[in-house]
């Protein structure tokens, strides 16, 4: 049931390349073709840190991807979580570039998110597919909730951002939605509720640091 050294060690070199490598995306990025806003200083620190707490959610969706694809049992599902987590990796490289874009910078607990994203995935994987999936479905729920608050938050003439994150919504949706369709199982409501405090702790820091 142990992961074999040789996975550990391209998980180790894929947290390393997520957390300091510039991500590469084959889709161009949404909103690619729109004009950049004029907006004010303050706006645009809203949304250099709003981008910065989705680029930090997309570092974390990497993390429990790889982790949970370490400790899958079944091939089918392991080459799922592979094919969902390159998916992530362009979500990873859009906010990256709209972060550059509005002169904002990535959090510095990118590191620390990563390990523990990784940690948690992996002890999702260790109990089983159904619940791996089950795991996976309520984070992407989770997530797509939280990207419709931003979409509230974000300034109206950002629809630079806005593009990006509709689109980053879109794709979560679909993945909660495939996870189910591969026999997700429903989670208890503690461990709901225990994913939104944790989640919650990683969108506020990641907004000031
Ligand atoms: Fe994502
Ligand atoms: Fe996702």
């Amino acid at each position: 049931m142990l992961p074999r050294l040789d996975d550990l060690i391209v998980a180790f070199d894929r947290g390393l390349r997520t957390v300091f490598a510039p991500a590469q995306s084959v889709r161009a990025t949404p909103g690619e073709e729109l004009p950049e806003a004029d907006m004010s200083e303050e706006q645009r620190r809203l949304s250099a840190s709003l981008m910065r707490v989705n680029h930090t959610g997309e570092v974390c969706a990497q993390a429990l991807y790889q982790g949970q694809a370490l400790t899958a049992r079944d091939p089918a599902s392991r080459a799922a979580l592979e094919q969902a987590a390159r998916e992530e990796t362009e979500h990873l490289a859009w906010t990256e570039r709209r972060i550059e874009a509005l002169g904002g910078r990535k959090s510095l607990l990118n590191p620390a998110f990563y390990a523990g994203s990784f940690a948690m995935g992996a002890l999702a994987g260790l109990a089983g597919d159904r619940w791996n999936l089950g795991f996976l479905a309520e984070t992407e729920r989770q997530v797509v909730a939280h990207l419709d608050g931003h979409l509230k938050r974000l300034p109206e003439e950002d629809r630079k951002s806005r593009a990006i994150v509709e689109s980053m919504r879109e794709d979560e949706a679909r993945h909660a939605t495939s996870a189910i369709g591969h026999g997700a199982a429903e989670l208890p409501e503690p461990a709901k509720a225990v994913m939104r405090l944790t989640s919650k702790v990683m969108t506020t820091t990641s907004e000031v640091l």
